[in-house]
């Protein structure tokens, strides 16, 4: 019987890899760090003090301390913020919004599951503000995905059990945190492509028949 569904928020609901890569990019150039689309495409799922520590694999440099790491992810954090500046209810797609709404009115809670500290920040700007039942984000986690802390926070917050949840993903270390929970997993881009999900999805608005399925 399924109760509740739990949605990554970056490249699930909305579309943010863009500003993730034009932002870590300008952090990198100013450190003079090698960073491309393929160390970018590393980071989805991961938190922001991971995803410095993938990029810096790159770093020849002389050694960082902690503070000046806190120092790039922030400069990181603020470049990122302002390209989420130009969010707005135009980056909720209808297809996703209009799927939203039917699993809503089958009766399924619904909620956030997000290693991103920026989430409510989206959710305002893309219109989602108080739209779900539940959020778990990076701010209240202490280990990120593939951990599945953020999901089963979330569940807990719906007052429901891994069982009755579905999660739905677009990265591999998301699948691999649902699973982890003991979730049941759908997945739309790149974690449907490699076929990693137990649901693999071509698009969002595929939700509701699996959702049947599992009802
Ligand atoms: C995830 C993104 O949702 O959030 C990652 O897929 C990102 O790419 C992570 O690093 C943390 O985001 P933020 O907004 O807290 O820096
Ligand atoms: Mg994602």
């Amino acid at each position: 019987m399924l109760k509740a569904i739990i949605f990554d928020l970056d490249g699930v609901i909305c579309s943010t890899d863009e500003y993730h890569y034009l932002a870590w990019k300008k952090m990198a150039d100013a450190l003079g760090v090698p960073f491309d689309r393929e160390i970018n495409n590393r980071l989805r799922g991961v938190s922001r003090m991971d995803s410095l520590n993938i990029i810096l694999e790159k770093y020849t440099g002389e050694p960082l301390s902690g503070e000046r790491k806190q120092q790039l992810a922030a400069m990181k954090n603020d470049a990122y913020r302002a390209l989420l500046a130009n969010m707005g209810p135009k980056d909720l797609t209808p297809e996703v919004r209009a799927t939203l709404d039917a699993l809503r009115a089958s009766g399924l809670k619904l909620a956030i599951g997000s290693s991103s500290k920026n989430t409510p920040y989206i959710l305002e700007r893309i219109g989602l503000k108080d739209y779900f039942d539940a959020l778990s984000d990076g701010n209240n986690i202490t280990r990120s995905k593939p951990d599945p802390e953020v999901f089963l926070k979330a569940a807990e917050y719906l007052g429901e059990e891994p069982e009755v949840c579905l999660v739905v993903e677009d990265a591999i270390s998301g699948v691999q945190a649902g699973h982890a929970g003991g979730f049941r997993v759908a997945c739309v881009g790149d974690a449907a492509k490699a076929k990693a999900g137990d649901f693999n999805m071509s698009a969002f608005s595929e939700l509701p028949e699996i959702v049947k399925g599992l009802r």
